[in-house]
């Protein structure tokens, strides 16, 4: 199969990040090779400090890649300008948050429009949106009126509003209760399984992997399977 036109979403190859604090470097991701096909669930798993969040930061270019390949759709991205990057994020890429991360000062409606805004298109498809994610009863709420579960529905909603092809989720029922925390897997299961989003999922809890069709296992920046 010709490289660029299958099916990989995500290459990479050798990717390493080192981190540099005062004199000391430290390599947090030691050469990564993954392939990550489109409409894969995939999850990945480690213990805490193994590189996951870094892993997912470097993929959606939130970090700078120290060394290796990283293709998104084909495309390497470590040789991308300011504005590939920017407009990767915008309209290829969701990213979900552990502590949701949503705009305080901004309501529900406000918080999706933003992305949208900042992706320069208008206004519409927000209320659609908040209603996929059941959370169309509550436009006019501020993020400190909801629930955590409900906030990181409007999250999921922010980070779909621009149709992303890909969505990274960072532990994203890291800080909700279980039964909560399975409707946001089962939310996410829905639009991978209806709109083929192709998930990235970082977890702790190793039940969620029943949702995944593949699973990294990180240790000290390697993948052990
Ligand atoms: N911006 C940074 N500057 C310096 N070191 C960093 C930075 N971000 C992460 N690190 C280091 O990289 C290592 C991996 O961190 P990372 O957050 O990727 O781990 P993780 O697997 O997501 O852990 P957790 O399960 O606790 O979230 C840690 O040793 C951390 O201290
Ligand atoms: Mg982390």
């Amino acid at each position: 199969m010709l490289w660029g036109v299958g099916m990989e979403a995500i290459k990479t190859i050798g990717l390493k990040k080192n981190f540099k604090v005062g004199m000391i470097e430290q390599q947090v991701l030691n050469g990564i090779d993954i392939i990550i096909e489109k409409g894969d669930f995939t999850g990945i798993v480690g213990p805490s400090g193994s590189g996951k969040t870094t892993l997912l930061y470097c993929l959606s270019s939130l970090e700078k890649i120290s060394e290796g390949k990283a293709y998104i759709n084909g495309k390497n991205i470590v040789d991308f300008t300011e504005s590939e990057i920017a407009k990767l994020r915008q309209s290829t890429i969701g990213f979900i948050f552990q502590f949701y991360n949503l705009i305080p000062n901004l309501t529900v409606f406000e918080n999706v429009l933003l992305a949208k805004v900042i992706a320069g298109k208008g206004d519409s498809q927000i209320e659609h949106i908040l209603d996929k994610v059941g959370m169309k009863d509550f436009l006019n709420y501020y993020p400190n009126q909801l629930s955590g579960g409900m906030q990181q529905r409007v999250a999921i909603a922010r980070a779909l509003v621009n149709e992303p092809e890909i969505i990274f989720a960072d532990e994203p029922t890291g800080n909700l209760d279980q039964k909560i925390g399975k409707e946001i897997m089962d939310l996410l299961k829905e639009l991978n399984r209806t709109e083929k989003v192709t998930i990235v999922l970082v977890t702790h809890n190793e039940d969620y992997l029943t949702y995944c069709n593949k699973v990294f296992r990180l240790l000290d920046g390697k993948i052990i399977i």
